[in-house]
């Protein structure tokens, strides 16, 4: 069995570090064409573009403006042509303390809710209509073992946001699978990245490693060959599931 994605065009959000960079990696050496975008980080992107080649190129965009959101679609596929694959990778996991006054925390739980959830629907909606019109295609969620356990209280906003993104796929699923439009969710446990770096920093290493049946934090290498695998048609029939990849701390 070969994971080959030659010859496909995909986008993977939030590609300039972390999860999402690994992702465009593995989609990149299994041949695929990727959009990389990001938010901030050009130097990053840029370089990843090199490291990726097979025409990959970076794009721009702020996720938590949803005409950005619609801006950065228009440009890869205006770009690119046809997409095969969405991968919905980029997010923010905001520390909205309960003592916060109503105000701050509505802020909070809103930019949140913008980036991790209202992004990959409006992504999702122009996704499915291009692969409607094109023969079919995958969306790849990037969601989290939060999503199904719950997380910190500060973390409450985040938490919904990734069970919403799990209900999104599977109703995208349920939706187009008969027009050829396949949803998965990679849901990731502690992964070492910036955005662990956050959490561990406020509850400790202890608390990320103490769950888990490995002895090793999860890395991006860990997650995104799942991602590719996804992405290649080989696992079409799981269209809908979830993929846990949390280092057996369900079982642990
Ligand atoms: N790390 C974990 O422990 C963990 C656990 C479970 C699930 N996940 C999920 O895995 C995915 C990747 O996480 P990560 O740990 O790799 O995160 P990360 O290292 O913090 O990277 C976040 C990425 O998202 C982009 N981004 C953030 N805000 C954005 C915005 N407003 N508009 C556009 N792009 C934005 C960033 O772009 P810039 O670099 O340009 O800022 C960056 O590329 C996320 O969906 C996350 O929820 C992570």
């Amino acid at each position: 069995m070969q994971i080959d994605l030659a010859n496909t065009n995909a986008l993977v959000t939030g590609a300039s570090r972390g999860i999402g960079a690994a992702i465009a990696r593995a989609m990149g050496r299994a041949g695929a064409r990727v959009a990389v975008h990001y938010r901030n980080q050009h130097a990053e992107a840029a370089a990843l573009v090199v490291e990726v080649g097979h025409g990959a190129e970076a794009f721009q965009a702020d996720l938590s403006d949803a005409e950005a959101c619609a801006a950065l679609w228009k440009a890869v596929s205006g770009r690119f042509g046809r997409i095969h694959t969405l991968v919905n990778n980029a997010a923010i996991a905001l520390s909205c303390a309960l003592e916060s006054d109503i105000a701050g925390w509505v802020e909070g739980w809103d930019a949140t809710m913008a980036v991790n959830l209202r992004a990959p629907g409006i992504l999702s909606k122009l996704a499915i209509a291009h692969f409607l019109e094109h023969g079919g295609g995958r969306i790849i969620n990037i969601t989290s073992r939060a999503a199904f356990r719950g997380d910190q209280p500060p973390y409450l906003a985040y938490a919904a946001s990734k069970a919403g993104l799990v209900a999104l796929t599977r109703s995208v699923a349920r939706g187009f699978g008969k027009g050829g439009v396949l949803a998965f969710n990679v849901a990731p446990g502690f992964t070492r990245t910036d955005m662990a770096r956050d959490f561990i920093g406020r509850f400790g290493e202890d608390y990320a490693t103490g769950d888990l049946a490995l002895t090793r934090l999860t890395e991006p290498d860990d997650i995104a060959p799942i991602v590719a695998f996804l992405a290649s048609g080989l696992a079409d029939h799981a269209t809908g599931c979830t993929i846990d990849v949390n280092a057996g701390s369900y079982v642990h």
